[in-house]
């Protein structure tokens, strides 16, 4: 079989805000599969990158600090790394964790604004927003809320009614209030802001997304019906000051935006390229990320995937394919793009204040990070919402990773231990219990490859499960503990067999549960060269049942994996919510 030539992939996934640590319903919608998909595509031999940074601009950044008593500088660089922290013990293997704020950041939506106003997709006007007078601050969106004009309902976001449901302009509720002080001392104001004239784009959007048949479905629908309904010009500055600044080509603040900053989603996805940027300096080589973001410069060979939460899709698929597109400059654009739909907790919404639900950091507490990604992956949003119950997380444990992955383990390297001296054995034939082992792997390995491929994640660790529990059948199939007693020869094949399943074992389940996977192939001793899913590691199976050398010493794991108890289900339904 001829090799096949390394791909690029390049990887991002949304950038999560910046108040605080996100909560498992988040990492499993973005950060977790993208880093799962990134882990795959390594071990496939692929040249991989994975970007993903802090989304720190913003009126909820410049509350949140004012709330903790901080400057906002302070408050983000604390944040940042609490999320980068949470990150990396959750082993999210991102080649760059940048931030929004950063220079390179500042310096591009800079650019971009510039160009696409150069290109006529970029005017002034002016527009009325509600300005709270004790807050001394314009009030966005759903900073301001008031009586919806449609039902009356009291409690009206200036966006949206949650009561009708109608869209709403801030400026049109009835008794309108500030959403950050509650006082009633608002009146209406004049305001010049940049708009993004979207609507021109309609074509070329509609275009692009009609000839990305090969994006998941979810993605695609919601895209689709963005369009449908036609796309509309957007306000990209914000009367705040906490942003990037708006200014002319020559670098001056722009006349009459002293006190603005570009709206936090204009520059939130340019972020992605710049973060890039960051990564490329801070490893010495100022230039690398032209050849991952230019299609001038190879970036047209890069397979571009990014993953989001459902919410997100209209600003990845509009919002940020605007800029890219209208700028007529050659950068890349996404290839595929794969939404989740949301975890719930028990059907509802995750609530801090409302003790519902686990945050990432605090999930580290109770389990390593194994434990989850597992769960989430298997169990993840895709084809509807997913509702996160302790029940559910514990016979998952207790039966995917507890009972069929780590006994497995166990018993055959405890097993081989005791009666071979803990060396794989020599001798003895493979026979019909070993084929059937084969056809099985023959069947299921090609499919496991392509679940990862179209990113169906929870039909990939549903295939590394059956894989795990076909390993089962096999040894009781091949029975080594009952031949041993006559026939040491016909032992040591399923013993042998069945080390080498093990390390197949943890070899597919790296991209999931990396630590536990790779606790299992150093008791095997495992070669790092060997623990790929190449093509060229599935491409002769049989040999897969006995690629580990003869006479090489194993030794049995600690215990791979803690039973969940049902006292700690009680304690943790007590202490984060559960059914009620
Ligand atoms: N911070 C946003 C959210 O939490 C996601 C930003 S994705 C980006 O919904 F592409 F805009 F950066
Ligand atoms: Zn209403």
């Amino acid at each position: 079989m001829t090799k096949s030539a390394p791909r690029r992939i390049l990887v991002t996934s949304a950038l999560p805000y910046i108040n605080g640590v996100k909560h498992l319903g988040n990492l499993a919608g973005s950060m977790l599969p993208a880093d799962v998909y990134s882990r795959f595509q390594r071990l496939r031999g692929h040249d991989v990158l994975y970007i993903c940074a802090t989304d720190e601009h913003g009126t909820p950044a410049e509350l949140a600090a004012q709330a903790a008593n901080v400057p906002v500088r302070q408050y983000v660089d604390e944040q940042h790394e609490i999320q980068k922290k949470a990150g990396e013990d959750f082993l999210l293997s991102y080649d760059h964790f940048g931030r929004s704020c950063s220079e390179e950041n500042a310096a591009l939506t800079q650019h971009f604004a510039h160009v696409l106003e150069a290109n006529g997709l970029i005017e002034e006007r002016t527009m009325r927003q509600v300005y709270s007078i004790d807050d001394e601050r314009f009030l966005p969106d759903r900073y301001v809320e008031g009586t919806c004009p449609h039902c009356e309902f009291e409690k009206a976001r200036g966006d949206q009614c949650d009561n009708c449901g109608r869209l709403l302009d801030p400026v049109d509720l009835i008794n309108p209030y500030s959403a950050v002080s509650g006082s009633r001392n608002v009146e209406v104001r004049e305001t010049r802001h940049l708009f993004l004239l979207q609507s021109q784009m309609q074509e070329r959007i509609q275009a692009w997304i009609e000839a990305s048949t090969d994006w998941p479905p979810l993605a695609r629908s919601i895209a689709l019906k963005w369009l449908d309904e036609g796309l509309r010009d957007r306000a990209i500055t914000r009367d705040l000051s906490w942003g990037v600044p708006v200014t002319n080509p020559d670098g001056s603040i722009r006349e009459g935006f002293e006190t603005k900053v570009f709206y936090v989603w204009f520059d939130a996805p340019i972020e992605y390229i710049a973060a890039t940027e960051e990564w490329a300096k801070a490893k010495g080589e100022p230039e690398a990320w032209r050849r991952w973001w230019r299609t001038d410069e190879g970036a047209d060979k890069v397979d571009y995937v990014q993953f989001m939460g459902k919410d997100n899709v209209a600003f990845h698929t509009v919002g940020f394919p605007v800029t890219i597109l209208g700028s007529q400059e050659p950068w890349k654009l996404v290839d595929r793009l794969k939404a989740f739909n949301w975890v719930t907790w028990y059907g509802g919404k995750f609530s801090t204040s409302n003790k519902r639900g686990v945050f990432m950091d605090q999930a580290l507490d109770l389990l390593p990070a194994d434990y989850w990604r597992w769960y989430l992956t298997a169990n993840a949003p895709e084809g509807s919402d997913a509702a996160f119950t302790w029940e559910g997380f514990q016979s998952s444990i207790n039966s995917d990773l507890a009972n069929v992955l780590g006994n497995f383990v166990n018993r055959i390297t405890k097993y081989c231990a005791s009666k071979f001296d803990g060396k794989v054995p020599e001798g003895g034939e493979a026979g019909e219990a070993e084929s059937w082992m084969v056809a099985e792997l023959e069947t299921r390995l090609p499919q496991l490859v392509q679940h990862y491929e179209n990113m169906d994640f929870r039909k990939a660790a549903a295939e590394t499960r059956a894989i795990w529990a076909a390993g089962n059948e096999y040894l009781t199939k091949a029975e080594p503990w009952v031949k041993y007693k006559n026939d040491v020869d016909a032992a040591a094949v399923g013993v042998r067999a069945g080390l080498n399943l093990a390390a197949l074992f943890g070899i597919i389940a790296q991209p999931i549960i990396p630590e536990a996977a790779a606790m299992i192939l150093d008791a095997l001793g495992a070669p790092e060269d060997r623990r790929t899913l190449s093509e060229e590691a599935f491409a002769d199976i049989p040999a897969l049942l006995d690629a580990l050398p003869r006479g090489h010493e194993i030794s049995p794991p600690d215990v791979l994996f803690r039973k969940i108890e049902d006292d700690q289900v009680a304690e943790w339904t007590e202490r984060f919510g559960g059914e009620s």
